[in-house]
């Protein structure tokens, strides 16, 4: 099945799939996805409707955090596959119309980066040590952390280094795992560095790229305590020391000069955590990033007043740069829809209308690996199968994020569910995995993914993802009931324990009830926890 490519800025309305690499599809039977497993799943993506995919970190690392910890910013790890393979994956795509983006992780590297190894050989001070932050030590012997920052994983955000130091035994920052030091990006070589990669991959022809940690890379200079006064997770408040700081702006504006200097319509869109909406903007005006995750939807509850308020700041916010916004449901890092929503039937039911409601709104939307099979986190994964550094760093308080991560099934009666041929899988597959596997879901008239495949293309048809095209707004129908209209189209979710009546004569193009997604349906009532798509006479 092969669409060509729209001539339309497509990353304001597309629907963009992240692919997992790990977890996608493995060709080579070690039980870890790769990019050759990727190719020979594209035709499912295509059909399935998406514009885009977006690949999580498939660069060299010692997957410490699963790839987030590059050590070579240039090259595809054995583990994935080479860069000859990418290029197909990329050929492949753009083939059947879909455009590729992939990640770039400017925050830190690996510890087994050339640059850091380098720098822990050298001396405080040098330039090698410049392009991290090293600082010395508070106490007289300096055994003491530089400041109190905490890591996103768990612990101190900081690890003295030893052995390779006599000198000092200066410690080094690393918001995220030891082996992940902050790179200095106040540093002019970590900045050339990064406008270099940009073109290396802008090169090879990608369409776009995912900022990992954008909020991130600059620091307060002066290192202040946290003093418990500002939280290291969760969305970031203003006048955080490293999360959100006016410096990273120029930044994203030199990122940008390099990207319009490429022909073809080539996107950033922003992992920035921010609690304030118009904060949030700042990383999508004009001259800056593209697009940004929306976190504030992702995180609401199936609440019509936490719905409505994230959907409101949301589009306000975007409105005041003129940037689209991003709807996300889930991803790699968090726990999965169907189980965030309650789990079971009625998790279940709420990811469907949460689905229909999203893929409603103005803007772009993202739909994580088996989000589009209904894939439930998977919460009883044996701790010794544990890979999230979250789960060791906190001592096991935290499970970590693996539960989101299973490899997805494909194929009821094939091996790993159709995920690997040898059968093998990186974190073990529920026992009932196959229940969910496309290739059962395809038989289905009314699984999730007919569900999602419906929804794709009678947005595209309908017209109404891009935020020009159908104008937005609310329809009060009562307390219960998330409503708007698009144009000629309205989008109707009933949170509240009682049916709802339609808001006249029409005709409903879509429900995800189900009883009735298979067909449009006469019915004049909209059942709890369901979105209806209603095309009302005129
Ligand atoms: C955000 C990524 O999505 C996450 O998986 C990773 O652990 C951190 N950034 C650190 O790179």
């Amino acid at each position: 099945m092969s669409r060509p490519i729209p001539t339309t800025p497509w990353w304001r309305d597309a629907v963009v799939y992240q692919v997992y690499p790990r977890s996608f599809r493995d060709h080579d039977g070690d039980g870890v996805g790769d990019l050759r497993g990727i190719v020979e799943g594209l035709g499912a993506l295509a059909e399935l409707g998406v514009d885009a995919i977006w690949l999580n970190p498939f660069y060299p690392s010692p997957q410490v955090d699963a790839g987030y910890d590059v050590s070579d910013h240039r090259e595809v790890d054995p583990l994935f596959g080479d860069l000859a393979t990418f290029d197909e994956l990329v050929a492949a795509s753009h083939a059947l119309g879909l455009r590729v983006v992939v990640d770039l992780v400017p925050n830190h590297t690996s510890d087994q980066h050339p640059w850091f190894r380098r720098a822990l050989a050298a001396a405080p001070g040098s330039p090698e040590r410049q392009r991290y932050l090293f600082r010395p030590g508070r106490g007289a012997l300096g055994d003491r952390p530089p400041n109190d920052w905490q890591s996103v994983f768990g612990g101190p955000a900081w690890t003295r280094v030893r052995g390779h130091d006599p000198t000092a035994g200066e410690w080094y920052l690393h918001l995220f795992a030891p082996q992940q030091p902050d790179l200095d990006w106040t540093n002019a070589e970590v900045r050339a560095e990064y406008e270099d990669v940009l073109r290396f991959w802008l090169d090879r022809g990608v369409d776009g790229f995912r900022i990992d940690v954008a909020h991130g890379l600059a620091k307060d200079p002066g290192m202040p305590d946290l003093s418990g006064r500002f939280a290291t997770s969760g969305l970031a408040h203003s006048g955080h020391p490293h999360w959100d700081r006016d410096e990273v702006h120029e930044v994203f504006r030199s990122w940008r000069r390099v990207l319009d200097g490429y022909p073809g319509d080539r996107m950033f869109v922003a992992e920035a955590y921010l609690a304030d909406a118009m904060r949030l903007a700042r990383y999508v005006r004009s001259d800056e990033l593209h697009t940004a995750f929306n976190f504030r939807f992702l995180m609401a509850t199936w609440d019509v007043a936490e719905l409505r308020a994230a959907v409101d700041e949301t589009l306000t916010s975007h409105a005041a740069v003129g940037a689209p916004a991003t709807w996300v449901l889930s991803n790699h890092d968090v726990v999965r829809t169907v189980t965030r929503y309650g789990g079971g039937v009625a998790g279940h039911r709420r990811a469907r209308a949460a689905a229909l409601l999203m893929f409603a709104l103005p803007g772009s939307a993202y739909v994580y690996q088996g989000e589009e099979l209904g894939l439930p986190e998977v919460v009883d994964l044996p701790d010794s199968a544990r890979q999230d550094p979250t789960y060791r760093r906190t001592g096991g308080a935290l499970p970590g994020r693996d539960g989101c991560r299973v490899p997805i099934p494909w194929d009821a009666e094939r091996p790993a569910c159709g995920f690997s041929p040898t059968g093998a899988s990186w974190l073990p597959q529920p026992k009932d995995w196959s229940l969910l596997s496309r290739d059962r879901q395809q038989r289905d008239g009314s699984s999730m993914l007919h569900l999602y495949r419906r929804a794709i293309a009678l947005r595209r048809s309908l017209g109404t993802a891009a935020p020009g095209a159908a104008p937005f707004e609310w329809l009060d129908l009562g307390p219960d009931v998330l409503a708007f209209s698009r144009g000629s189209f309205v989008s109707l979710t009933n949170l509240g324990p009682t049916p709802v009546r339609l808001p006249g004569p029409g005709e409903v193009v879509l429900s995800s009830d189900p009883a009735a997604s298979d067909r449009t349906t006469s019915e004049r009532t909209v059942a709890t926890d369901v979105t209806v798509w209603f095309e009302p006479t005129a």
